[in-house]
């Protein structure tokens, strides 16, 4: 038997064209990235959590000097939400970045640790994360859930 698996995302050139709410929202993402703690990579990453009762949650990457040592920004912000407000729902989470680390045209968008988080926090909240990805060259997708970004994630296929 063939299956298929595909799902629909926006794109647009930048983040202004964005609704109002998800604008302070990417806006808050970039205020966050400036105080990234990044000193080895010099890859400063920046996350904005949305929350249903519209608080505003933010998280950067925090290395170490022990490279394995360090955290994500999406993960330091869905870590600090969990922490601080369990049980009050994810509803948008916006990732932004600045850095050498890659082409300003690559696509910046989670890594794999960070998807098998942020997609156990969509189902615990049995709710979607929608995903806002700014590129370094302002290029912006927005995706409906989580479960996008990470099919047949561990422990979570249904
Ligand atoms: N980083 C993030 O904060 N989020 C990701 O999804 C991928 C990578 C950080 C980790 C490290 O501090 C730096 O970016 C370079 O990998």
């Amino acid at each position: 038997m063939q299956k298929e698996y595909s799902f629909k995302f926006q794109l647009y050139p930048n983040w202004e064209s964005l609704q109002t709410v998800d604008i302070s929202v990417v806006n808050k993402a970039f205020e966050a990235m400036k105080k990234a703690y990044a000193p080895y990579s010099k890859f400063k990453v920046g996350a904005a959590l949305l929350l249903e009762d519209g608080q505003i949650i933010q998280g950067n990457n925090q290395e170490n000097i022990a490279y394995p040592s360090g955290l994500c920004a999406e993960r330091v912000a869905l870590f600090h939400a969990g922490a601080q407000f369990p049980g009050i729902a994810v509803d948008l989470i916006c990732i932004v970045a600045k850095g050498d680390l890659m082409p300003i045209s690559q696509l910046l968008s989670p890594c794999g640790a960070c998807r098998q988080v942020m997609l156990e926090s969509e189902n615990r909240q049995n709710k979607p994360i929608r995903i806002i990805l700014v590129n370094q060259d302002n290029r912006t997708m927005c995706i409906d859930s989580v479960q996008n970004l990470l099919p047949f994630g561990f422990g979570t296929f249904q």
